[in-house]
């Protein structure tokens, strides 16, 4: 941790995204050389079984931080249990015009708004063929931003029968703030209809390819309690085998007076974590046990990640906290999960 504080503060001293772009590169780059990933990824066990799916521990990469699969490898060395691609969309698209990413580092959070820039899910099935990483791999599914919202479907459909042969699980994202009028998918008649749409896709794909890989949703911090009842039953109706809570928020908690707090994005973080706990718990007590919880949101401890699962999480996810405490925080999280003896019936 005391390595990567001097890491961090050079780091810091880059734009978000060119940080961002230099780190995955050069992690890339050395887990490709002998013994790094065996070096990192020591004392990462923690076997658990979701979804019909065997993990070597339960903490993953969230989604966003390698949408296109640039470093794979590299990811897998740090000891993650799973890694989650994408967002991928059907046709590659540039995202919003930089700046996009914003760092508040007094709080441990950012604020973004990158709007789905990725290479496509051509490029993306390209370099899952030439992987060498065989662990759990999740493909986190979007539309593109100039398909209109009637047509979201399509992009969906299409993005998930590609993806199909090559995930472990998929994950339909409906919550990001950053495609205009996405986040209208979560209503209660356009989630049904996408849902539907793909569950019914899944039963021809899992007849093609031997094996029905599990269809989780992404929801935002922002559904209020009501709304949430609703989805967790239409979500329990269709029989959808996850959910992930949370992706960003458009709220502001804590942070409303930094100068940052008006860009507009979705807030993720530490500032995230209380709102991302809430939404978890209120869907546990509605779906617990026949839909899996994945923890998301301002996870940046190992307490944190304790508290998620105790909350009813089978798997809990990071991605700001990796950029505040380090590729440390991934060993740290399992370390305080096998720890925690409260937690042996549920991990
Ligand atoms: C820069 C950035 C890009 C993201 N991109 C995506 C994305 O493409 N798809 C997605 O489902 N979530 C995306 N997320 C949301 C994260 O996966 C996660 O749900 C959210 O950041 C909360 O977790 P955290 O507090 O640990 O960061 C992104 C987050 C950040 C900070």
């Amino acid at each position: 941790m005391m390595l990567y504080k001097l890491l961090r503060s050079l780091l810091f001293r880059l734009p978000p995204e060119t940080a961002h772009a230099l780190t995955l590169s050069v992690l890339e780059h050395l887990a490709s050389v002998p013994l790094f990933d065996t070096l990192m990824s020591a004392h990462s066990r923690l076997p658990v079984k979701v979804m019909g799916l065997q993990f070597p521990n339960p903490v993953g990469l969230a989604a966003g931080l390698d949408k296109d699969g640039t470093c794979i490898e590299g990811m897998a060395a740090l000891g993650f249990g799973f890694l989650e691609l994408g967002t991928v969309t059907p046709r590659p698209q540039p995202g919003n015009p930089a700046p996009r990413l914003f760092r508040l580092p007094e709080h441990h959070a950012l604020i973004n708004r990158m709007g789905f820039n990725n290479l496509g899910v051509d490029q993306l099935i390209g370099r899952l063929e030439r992987r060498r990483y065989n662990g759990i791999l999740g493909i986190n599914i979007g539309k593109n931003k100039d398909t209109p919202l009637e047509r979201a479907h399509e992009d969906y459909e299409e993005a998930f029968r590609k993806v199909y042969p090559h995930a472990s699980y998929v994950v339909v994202n409906v919550s990001s703030p950053n495609t205009q009028g996405l986040r209208s998918l979560q209503s209660i008649d356009a989630l049904k209809k996408l849902l539907s749409t793909l569950l019914d896709v899944r039963v021809n794909l899992a007849r093609e390819y031997g094996s029905t890989v599990p269809l989780v949703v992404k929801l935002a911090p922002d559904l209020h309690d009501a709304d949430l009842e609703d989805t967790a039953r239409l979500l329990l109706e269709l029989e959808v085998d996850g959910i992930t809570a949370t992706n960003t928020t458009l709220s502001r908690p804590g942070v409303e007076h930094h100068p940052l707090a008006q860009e507009q994005g979705g807030l993720s973080g530490r500032p995230l974590r209380d709102q991302s706990l809430h939404v978890l718990k209120t869907l546990h007590a509605y779906v617990a046990p026949r839909i899996a919880l994945i923890g998301v949101g301002g996870i940046e401890s190992g307490a944190d990640a304790c508290a998620r699962v105790r909350a009813g999480a089978s798997l809990v996810q990071i991605y700001s906290g990796l950029i505040y405490q380090g590729p440390g925080l991934v060993k740290e999280i399992v370390r305080h999960l096998a720890a925690d003896s409260t937690l042996a019936t549920l991990v």
